[in-house]
């Protein structure tokens, strides 16, 4: 398996989208399914923006200062995401504002993944050699093993907040 760091974090990502689509492929009752498969887009979500805030993001700004401001506006799109799941983590899934927040969070993290994938991994790809990549890789996949699942744990708590007033 690949350690590039960009190529797990599009792993990620995919994964991601499957969930949303299962999501929106979700009939209007099916209450328990989709919040079955809210479940796993938190878990998802919890674990990928610890990786990127973790290893990702603080590596890229201090190895690519020219990249500062693309990793300033992600801490601010990754803080929008974690608001909606935290507030998703303690919901009934038949609530009357269930969907329209999930709906709400997979606009927005839809948005963030393409922004990455479609401008920011390529300028990082650009900026950092092959083993560099291979280095981060190997990072988060060690990071992985130890990553908070769920908002409420208090490393993904404290990441949330780091992120963005360190
Ligand atoms: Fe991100
Ligand atoms: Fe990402």
């Amino acid at each position: 398996m690949s350690t590039d760091a960009i190529v797990l974090l599009r792993e990620d990502h995919n994964e991601i989208r499957r969930l949303f689509k299962r999501f929106e492929k979700a009939a209007e009752d099916a209450t328990d399914t989709k919040g079955e498969i809210v479940e796993g887009i938190i878990e998802l979500l919890t674990v990928h923006t610890y990786l990127e805030n973790e290893v990702m993001y603080p590596e890229v700004r201090r190895l690519l200062p020219d990249l500062e401001d693309d990793v300033l506006e992600s801490y601010e799109e990754h803080h929008v995401a974690d608001l909606l799941v935290l507030e998703l983590a303690s919901m009934e899934p038949d609530a009357e504002r269930f969907d329209a927040k999930v709906t709400v969070l997979i606009e927005n993290v839809t948005h963030h993944m393409a922004e990455e994938e479609d401008d920011w991994f390529p300028k990082v790809r650009a900026g950092l050699g092959r083993k560099q990549l291979q280095e981060l890789g190997a990072r988060m996949t060690e990071l992985r093993k130890t990553a908070p699942t769920r908002p409420t744990q208090p490393a993904a708590v404290k990441k949330a907040i780091d992120a963005v007033i360190a």
